[in-house]
């Protein structure tokens, strides 16, 4: 089955991939840390088989290619499906963020990328995809796996059902998910795409795009709307039910947003493709001060984070979101044309929280483990501010990384 579904993605696109790959050097001799940046609260992406034969198939052939390009899909792989990411994840915290500066600078850069997810398996011909919807399992992994967000968790499910369970939504389901980074986002979005589809994050009705990897190069933007307008109405022609995620939201050209907006209003019917039947999360970190501030006026207040309400943050969220910034976000006035049905604010974490994080890594990976080792790991990250070290500055961030400390 992956052959099959692999044979056209080997066509042109592919060799122009190889192409621009070959002619680039320099990548893979800098020795930057290429390992994953983003990886909240630990992997739950759930792999097909055949998404799997797919990549395996798709990473031999370009293993031929070379060092640089396995380092390539690698990092792909591990930034989208969080597989193969355990050989680069040693020095995940001297160097800064390297700047992506991929060496693919084509015109058809998002074209080839998207030629990677190859074209529609057969399962969405027949409009089904492998739909599972699994609400009360989404419920119960978030309760026991997501921790300290108790608002995250009661928003994403009453929305996510909420919208599933009516038979005539009157737009597509956009969430947008707001807060530091490690405190669950990612994780939470994982755990959608995998409740919602078989095949999770595999799923060829679900699609995931991150600014910076998918969208690097400013120059290219138009190009990018032409190629992010295409496989988001080909997604929704063939799934009747899909899903889009945007990691580093913050980061999206305005330009980007404002082509998808379409596919986030209200039905006119008008248009030919009904796009009511699909979920856009979006994201980022934008007002994760907000959301921190706000925890830590309840803490000093000698108030548990549990009687946050969403009200009350929904509110600051949007204030911070109607200023005037320099992200896409507030420039395509998103917020105004209230195409963003809930906000979903992500707290920052503490100390316990992050124990309850290390717990979960150990036994992701059937480790024992002691409350002594669940507090090393947890005293190895930066707590702010300075004066009460409170909150986690990574949240949960390559906590799972950390325990190989603790392996015999
Ligand atoms: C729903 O999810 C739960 C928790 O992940 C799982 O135990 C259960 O088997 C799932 N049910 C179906 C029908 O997939």
């Amino acid at each position: 089955m992956g052959q099959s579904v692999l044979l056209p993605c080997l066509g042109l696109a592919c060799s122009l991939l190889l192409l621009l790959l070959g002619g680039s050097e320099g990548l893979g001799s800098r020795g930057e840390n290429w390992g994953p940046q983003e990886e909240d609260q630990g992997a739950v992406a759930e792999g097909g088989p055949w998404g799997r034969a797919r990549y395996e198939a798709l990473k031999k052939h370009f293993g031929a290619v070379g060092a640089l390009s396995k380092q390539y899909w690698q990092l792909l792989a591990c930034k989208v499906w969080q597989e193969g990411c355990e050989e680069e994840q040693e020095e995940d915290e001297s160097s800064p963020r390297p700047g992506w500066s991929l060496p693919l600078v084509g015109q058809d850069y998002l074209e080839i990328l998207s030629a990677w997810y190859c074209s529609f398996g057969k399962c969405c011909e027949t409009g089904d995809c492998r739909v599972v919807n699994n609400i009360t399992g989404l419920e119960l992994d978030l309760s026991g796996q997501l921790h300290g967000q108790h608002l995250a968790k009661e928003v994403v499910v009453r929305a996510v059902q909420g919208f599933l369970q009516s038979p005539r939504p009157e737009k597509a389901l956009v969430l947008s998910f707001h807060g530091w980074s490690g405190t669950g986002k990612n994780f939470v979005a994982r755990m959608v795409a995998s409740h919602l589809y078989r095949d999770g994050l595999k799923s060829e009705c679900v699609r995931m795009f991150i600014s910076l990897f998918h969208f690097p190069h400013h120059n290219y933007v138009d190009s990018y709307k032409v190629q992010l307008k295409k496989q988001i109405s080909e997604t929704i022609q063939l799934c009747k039910q899909s899903l889009f995620i945007f990691d580093e939201a913050e980061k999206l050209h305005f330009g980007l947003l404002d082509a998808i907006k379409p596919f986030m209003a209200r039905f006119d019917n008008k248009g030919q493709v009904d796009y009511r039947r699909s979920i856009f999360l979006f994201l980022s970190n934008i007002g994760g001060n907000t959301i921190n501030e706000v925890a830590l006026d309840f803490w000093r207040a000698g108030r548990a984070r549990e009687e946050i309400s969403l009200e009350f943050l929904e509110q600051q969220l949007r204030l911070e979101l109607l200023e005037p910034a320099d992200n896409g976000y507030a420039r395509s006035h998103f917020l105004e044309e209230n195409l963003i049905d809930f906000f979903v604010p992500f707290l920052p974490l503490e100390y316990r929280h992050v124990k309850l994080c290390a717990r979960d890594a150990f036994l992701a990976r059937g480790l024992p483990y002691t409350e002594a080792a669940l507090d090393e790991v947890a005293r190895m990250m930066v707590f702010v501010p300075k004066e009460e070290k409170l909150f986690s500055a990574q949240g949960c961030k390559s906590v799972s990384q950390r325990i190989n400390y603790f392996l015999p």
